[in-house]
C-alpha cells in the first residue's frame, strides 16, 4: 500500500527569509496561485507578526487562494497568535502553525528558558491557539539538537493540548540522514499519541551541510508523511529542502519509497521559473531536476543512447516536470490567436488586456527575432504578468560606445504621463544608462548584483537581465529581457527602481 506524504510549502515564509529574497504582496500572491495550481497541501504564507507586508500578504493569500491549507507561522506568543489567526481565518483552511525552541542551547542562550518554562509555554499557547483555529501544527525548533527525552514530553504534551500536526525541525541543517531517520523513528515508538490520535508528522530540513533532501528523505523512510520544502530549494542560509527534489525522488523512486504526493509535477518547471523570476535567486545549471542542464544530454556517448533509447540516461521524462522541448514556435506573421493557443497550450491562461499586451511584446520581439521560441514566450509572459508597478516607463534608450571613446548614453523615460531625458556618461555602457536613469528618477541605490543570461542559442536571442538593488537594507529585483543587452539591462535597473518606489510608496 502507498503511503500518502502531505507536501507543506514554505516558499512564501522560510524562502522569502533567504537574503535578497523581498517579494511584495502582489507577488507572494502571484506564487500562492501557482503553489495551488501545482497543488501542494498547505502553503505556509508568511509569518503574520513579522511585518505589515507579510500580514497583507498572508490575508490576501487566504481570501484568494483556493485548495491548499493556508498557514501563518506565530511565536508561543499570544500577540504572535492572534495576529496569525487575524490574517489565516480568511481562508476556508486556516492553519496556525506555532514553535518554540527545544535544543539546550537554544532556551539556554536564546530564550533563557528553563525547560519546563518552554514546555508550560508550549502547552498553553498550543491550546490557546486551539481555541481560534481549528487545525494548529507545532514545530520544537532546533529538534534536530534537542535531548530525545524532552522532545517526546513535549510533542506528547501539545498533542494532549490539541495539535493535530507535529513537525521535527533540523533547523541548523546539523543531523546526517542516518540520526534523522532514527529521531523520527524513536519519537513515533516514544510518543503513542502520534498512532493513536491520528497525528500527521513532520519534518522540516535546512541544507547547511546540503543534506536537506536526504534527511527529509530518510524521515518520509522513516515513517513521516508531511515534508516542509521550499520551490528551488531557497531559504535561510544554504536553504531548506527543494521541493521538486522530494516530490521527484518519490515519484521517480515510488518502487523503493512506497509513497504518492498530490502534486501536479508538470506545474514544477513553471513554478520554479516563477520563484526564480520573482525573487531574483537563480538557479544553477546543474541544479537537480529544473537546472538548465538537467535534462541537456552533451556527452557523445550520452546521446547515442538517449536517441536509442532515453531511459539509457534520462530517469525522469522532462514532460514530467511541464518542460517541453524549447521549440521555434512561432513568427512575425502569426496572429493573436496562434499567440493565444500557443500560451494556452503552455499552461497560460491570460485575460484579454494582458494577453495584448503580451501580443504587442510578441511583434516586437519576432522583428528582431526571426523565430520566437517556447522560452522567449516564457519571458514576454512574465513581463507581462510580473507585478512590476510602473512609475517610470522606458521610452528610447541609445548610447555610443566602443574602443577609443567613453561610453555615453542617452535615456528617455516617462513619468506619469511626462517625457523626461538625460545623457550620462559611464565607464560601460550600462553603467552610463545606468547613470542616467539614476538621475532621471532621483533614486540612490546601491547595485547589488548585475547577471545577464541568453534565453535561447544564437546571437538573435533574448537577453534577461536580472539586477538585484540595495536600499535601507532591501533589496529590490528587476529583470528586463530585449535582444539589445544594453536595452534589456536599463529595463531590469527601471525595474528594480518601481518596486523600490513602490515599496517605499506602501510602508
Ligand atoms: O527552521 C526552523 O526551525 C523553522 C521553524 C520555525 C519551523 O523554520
Ligand atoms: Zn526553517
Amino acid at each position: 500500500m502507498t503511503r500518502l506524504i502531505k507536501i507543506f510549502d514554505t516558499t512564501l515564509r522560510d524562502g522569502e527569509q533567504c537574503p535578497g529574497a523581498s517579494l511584495n504582496p502582489e507577488e507572494k500572491l502571484e506564487i500562492a496561485r501557482q503553489l495551488a495550481k501545482l497543488n501542494v497541501d498547505v502553503i505556509e504564507a508568511g509569518f503574520a507578526i513579522a511585518s505589515q507586508g507579510d500580514f497583507d500578504a498572508i490575508k490576501t493569500i487566504a481570501q484568494t487562494v483556493k485548495g491548499p491549507i493556508i498557514c501563518s507561522l506565530a511565536r508561543t506568543k499570544k500577540e504572535d497568535i492572534d495576529r496569525a489567526w487575524d490574517a489565516v481565518s480568511y481562508s476556508d483552511k486556516p492553519r496556525i502553525h506555532t514553535f518554540i525552541a527545544t535544543s539546550p542551547i537554544h532556551m539556554e542562550k536564546k530564550l533563557r528558558l528553563k525547560p519546563e518554562q518552554v514546555l508550560k509555554q508550549a502547552v498553553e499557547m498550543v491550546k490557546y491557539a486551539c481555541l481560534l483555529c481549528p487545525d494548529v501544527e507545532f514545530s520544537p525548533e532546533d529538534a534536530g539538537r534537542s535531548e530525545p527525552d524532552f522532545l517526546y514530553k513535549i510533542i506528547s504534551a501539545v498533542i494532549e493540548a490539541g495539535a493535530q500536526t507535529i513537525n521535527v525541525p533540523d533547523t541548523v541543517g546539523y543531523t546526517s540522514p542516518w540520526e534523522f531517520g532514527r529521531l523520527i523513528e524513536n519519537i513515533i515508538k516514544n510518543v503513542p499519541q502520534i498512532k493513536q490520535k491520528n497525528i500527521t508528522l513532520s519534518v522540516h530540513v535546512h541544507n547547511d551541510l546540503g543534506l536537506a533532501v536526504a534527511n527529509s528523505l530518510a524521515a518520509i523512510k522513516a515513517g513521516a508523511n508531511q515534508v516542509e520544502c521550499t520551490i528551488n530549494g531557497i531559504g535561510e542560509r544554504a536553504g531548506n529542502a527543494s521541493l521538486e527534489e522530494i516530490v521527484m525522488n518519490l515519484k521517480t523512486r515510488k518502487d523503493f519509497f512506497g509513497c504518492d504526493t498530490n502534486i501536479n509535477t508538470k506545474e514544477i518547471y513553471k513554478t520554479s521559473r516563477l520563484v526564480s523570476n520573482l525573487t531574483g535567486l537563480m538557479v544553477q545549471p546543474n541544479k537537480a531536476v529544473v537546472g538548465a542542464n538537467a535534462f541537456a544530454h552533451e556527452a557523445g556517448i550520452h546521446q547515442h543512447g538517449v536517441l536509442k533509447a532515453r531511459e539509457t540516461y534520462e530517469i525522469m521524462r522532462p514532460q514530467d516536470i511541464g518542460l517541453t522541448e524549447s521549440k521555434i514556435v512561432l513568427g512575425k506573421h502569426s496572429g493573436r490567436h496562434a499567440l493565444q493557443k500557443k500560451l494556452n497550450d503552455m499552461g497560460y491562461a491570460l485575460d484579454k488586456d494582458t494577453l495584448e499586451k503580451a501580443y504587442q511584446r510578441f511583434l516586437e520581439v519576432a522583428d528582431k527575432k526571426k523565430d520566437v521560441s517556447e522560452r522567449d514566450l516564457e519571458i514576454i509572459v512574465a513581463e507581462e504578468i510580473y507585478i512590476v508597478p510602473e512609475d517610470y516607463k522606458i521610452v528610447k534608450i541609445s548610447v555610443t560606445s566602443g574602443t577609443h571613446t567613453r561610453p555615453e548614453a542617452k535615456v528617455e523615460l516617462v513619468f506619469k504621463g511626462k517625457k523626461v531625458k538625460k545623457a550620462a556618461k559611464g565607464s560601460g555602457p550600462v553603467d552610463a544608462v545606468y547613470k542616467a536613469i539614476e538621475q532621471l528618477t532621483k533614486v540612490k541605490s546601491s547595485l547589488v548584483d548585475y547577471s545577464i543570461q541568453a534565453i535561447t542559442g544564437g546571437t538573435d536571442a533574448l537577453g534577461e537581465v536580472t539586477v538585484r538593488i540595495k536600499d535601507n537594507n532591501r533589496i529590490y529585483v528587476g529583470h528586463g529581457a530585449d535582444t539589445d543587452i544594453i536595452v534589456a539591462s536599463g529595463k531590469a535597473y527601471l525595474a528594480a527602481i518601481n518596486r523600490l518606489i513602490y515599496a517605499t510608496t506602501q510602508q
